[in-house]
């Protein structure tokens, strides 16, 4: 039995036969709606979320499978003292496979020892978001057509975001991809990832506080909303919550063809006038979850369409 924790947890080659499944099933969505009949899916939300309770959810009903869950720790029996341990001892009796968000770093990991279910990291803390990083590089795969040899701005907050966390980890394996990390000097990115990953991979990186120096010779921007629920005062987060908007005239400084993503929320870190511009894919990017957990439900349920 397999779970998802990480993106590294899929080599390259299994990476890009899961985006090819998602890919195929964007094309043929009537091959895969029983696929998962009589399943269930347990959706574990002790943190907020719109598009990635409610995507697992769309994924596996699109399937032909069935969903339960909660939506809050407050609705759980977590309010009452239960470890996420016995938690998924319980929802393993109920359900086929489980995705699980939680404030705490390792929450799902601790799930997936005790687990007799497939797992899926949904977001844990300011740690890992590797579903969100499935989604990017379908997204990034379909419009780019390659997930190598390319210049990519992530910007924002790179301390506390999850989603360039794992973004990162995936992307190091491909060849001839560059960073370009733009932040605020109080949220660039974690010393781990720097050190341990960009640093041992040898990989070409810089780290700049404007976003117009980048702008220009970028292939992909990247950007992130400030997380404020990491935050341990509230100065600090409204000191630094419109650091990056990016508006029309910014973008008018970027190429043709830069594409701009966000895992979303947006906040006020992208003016909605940009969202009418032909690279701001970030919509786009919603629907690709869709498809690429599907393939994912597939996979980790081992279930084979011909
Ligand atoms: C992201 C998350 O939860 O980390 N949202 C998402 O899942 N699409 C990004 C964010 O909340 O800023």
């Amino acid at each position: 039995m397999r779970h998802l924790m990480s993106p590294l947890d899929f080599t390259v080659e299994e990476l890009d036969k899961l985006l090819n499944l998602a890919n195929d099933i964007e094309k043929n969505p009537e091959k895969y709606a029983h696929a998962c009949d009589g399943k269930k899916i347990a959706t574990l939300f002790y943190e907020p979320s719109t598009r990635t309770r409610l995507s697992f959810e769309a994924a596996m009903l699109n399937l032909g499978g069935s969903v339960l869950g909660f939506s809050s720790a407050d609705s759980s029996s977590a309010a009452k003292g239960e470890s996420v341990a016995d938690t998924i001892r319980i929802v393993s009796c109920y359900a086929d496979i489980c995705a699980m968000r939680h404030p705490k770093e390792g929450a799902p990991l601790v799930a997936s020892l005790k687990s007799s279910i497939p797992v899926i990291n949904a977001g844990d803390g300011g740690h890992q978001h590797p579903t969100q990083t499935l989604t990017d590089l379908l997204t990034i795969r379909s419009l780019k057509g390659r997930l190598d040899n390319l210049t990519i701005g992530l910007c924002g907050d790179l301390k506390f975001g999850r989603t360039v966390h794992s973004l990162i980890h995936a992307l190091v394996r491909y060849p001839n991809v560059r960073f370009v990390l733009i932040s605020p000097e109080e949220l660039r990115i974690p010393d781990y990832i720097r050190e341990d990953v960009l640093k041992r991979n040898n990989q070409d990186f810089r780290e700049v506080v404007r976003l117009e120096d980048a702008l220009p010779e970028l292939d992909l921007l990247y950007m992130t909303r400030v997380q404020k629920e990491r935050f341990f005062n509230e100065e600090d987060y409204v000191r630094m919550k419109d650091f990056y908007i990016l508006d029309k005239a910014k973008m008018k400084l970027a190429g043709p063809d830069m594409l701009v993503l966000h895992p979303l929320p947006r906040v006020n870190e992208i003016s909605v006038e940009v969202d009418d511009d032909p690279r701001a894919v970030y919509f786009k990017q919603v629907q690709y979850g869709v498809y690429v957990r599907m393939a994912l439900i597939l996979t980790l349920l081992e279930v084979e369409v011909c």
